[in-house]
């Protein structure tokens, strides 16, 4: 099917080749997206496809994101692309979640369970094959910990030069570790995740290297797979919520995208609402749906919140978020640090857990629940977007009653779980237990 990147603004519309090496459009300056002409197989075709491939032992077929392939043609060949069978993340019931946020149900999509902990490498996988296709050597990303990550995975597994940016004293350990293990050229700023994506966006120009942040759309392609794969594992039924968390605001673009393409292609018969929950002290996003004036975006100028992977004030993907929150008919919630680690230790404690980030949806179902904006019987997915030993320090933190919030103050271990600690005797152990 043929394949062009279309500027994403309705005044412009222009397109240009996909193996163009563009990240904006050269003509007005806005976002760019990926587009496809010629006529799709038929829904019931395409839903035999998919299923018959999950017997098949070919890696492509094994991946849960080109398992999908022809809902991303943008390759004119499958021979170079890199998996590490991103994707095929499970739907997991969550009754005490549900329970905690007010709901009769609640579903995570654990997206933690990729190859590299995150939701990144569904897009990743799509990035990397794109930047093998025009022949780049080098790819990059700033990153709040995720994207290095898995950027850095692919890149090496495709023999190609990952270079990544992060900001200094900003990035969970785990991130960071991983960004090193995989081989990562690793430069540590001292900014802030939006003054490092400008930097980045400048020098990457400069340089010749491939940028993969969430403004590059291939990785918005490639996310788009997360909701089809979904939908399948719900027999195409699509739920009446789905819930994220939204930083640079990328995912809430793929999911938008995804779902609206599914409706066109016959696959579903409704949008699903979705639903975006931010932090308190980075939500940009939120404020701009209760502007009058919704045409710009004011930055949050110092993002703050422990959840470092949505640390972000300026994030790029606005205009395509606001698309797809206004298309969907869904909303924007906020919450605090306190909301979100207590979030976070309920789903640890459902045996699931997830990274602080994704622990925002939970937080967010409460607050919107309660105020009656999601009814307590609704079909509710939300997606935990990271692994929970991507930010073990934060969970000890929290469990020991020292976590702190950003601004001032000790957040409460609400559901805290101290280790004890006891000297090496049996008595006094069983007394323990005995308790
Ligand atoms: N959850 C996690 C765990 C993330 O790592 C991110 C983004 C988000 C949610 C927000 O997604 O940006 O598409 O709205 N992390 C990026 C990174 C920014 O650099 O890893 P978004």
């Amino acid at each position: 099917m043929p394949a062009e990147l279309a500027c994403f603004q309705e005044r412009c519309r222009a397109r240009f080749p996909v193996s163009e090496v563009i990240y904006n459009c050269p003509q007005c300056g806005s976002l760019l997206e990926a587009v496809y002409s010629g006529a799709r197989q038929p829904a019931a075709d395409l839903r035999a496809l998919w299923l018959a491939r999950r017997t098949s032992n070919a890696p492509l077929d094994q991946s849960g994101v080109w398992r999908f392939r022809e809902f991303l043609p943008f390759l004119p060949s499958y021979d170079s692309v890199v998996t590490l069978r991103e994707g095929n993340t499970p739907l997991l019931g969550a009754p005490r979640a549900a329970r905690y946020g007010g709901l009769d149900r609640l579903t995570f999509k654990h997206q933690g369970f990729n190859p590299t902990g995150s939701f990144k490498d569904n897009g990743m996988t799509c990035g990397v094959a794109q930047a093998l296709r025009l022949g780049m050597r080098r790819v990059a990303c700033a990153s709040t910990g995720n994207t290095s990550a898995s950027m850095a995975a692919y890149a090496s597994a495709a023999g190609l030069q990952p270079v990544v940016f992060i900001p200094h004293g900003n990035i969970a350990y785990g991130k960071l570790a991983q960004a090193l293990e995989y081989g990562a050229l690793t430069l540590q700023i001292e900014a802030n995740f939006d003054q490092v994506l400008a930097l980045l966006r400048r020098l990457a120009e400069r340089l010749g290297i491939y940028l993969l942040n969430s403004i590059n759309p291939f990785r918005i392609e490639g996310q788009k797979t997360i909701m089809v794969e979904m939908m399948e594992q719900r027999g195409w039924r699509p739920p009446d919520w789905v819930v994220l968390p939204g930083g640079n605001l990328g995912n809430i673009s793929a999911f938008g995208k995804a779902l609206r393409e599914l409706k066109d292609a016959g696959l579903i018969d409704r949008l699903p609402r979705l639903a975006v929950v931010q932090a308190e002290g980075a939500a940009p996003f939120y404020n701009l749906l209760r502007a009058a004036d919704r045409s710009r975006l004011n930055p949050v100028g110092h993002p703050q919140t422990l959840a470092t992977a949505i640390r972000i004030g300026a994030p790029v993907s606005w205009p395509k978020a606001l698309r797809e929150v206004e298309a969907s008919g869904g909303l924007v919630e906020k919450v605090t640090e306190q909301e979100i680690a207590d979030a976070k230790a309920v789903i640890g404690r459902c045996g699931i857990g997830c990274e602080p980030a994704s622990a925002a949806t939970l937080a967010g179902i409460r607050k919107l629940v309660h105020a009656g904006a999601v009814r307590a019987d609704a079909d509710v997915v939300a997606i935990l977007t990271g692994n929970v030993l991507k930010d073990p320090d934060y969970i000890y933190r929290y469990h020991t009653g020292v976590l702190e919030s950003p601004g001032g103050g000790l957040i409460q271990p609400n559901f805290g779980n101290k280790p004890v600690v006891v000297p090496n005797n049996e008595a006094q152990i069983a007394a323990i237990l005995d308790r």
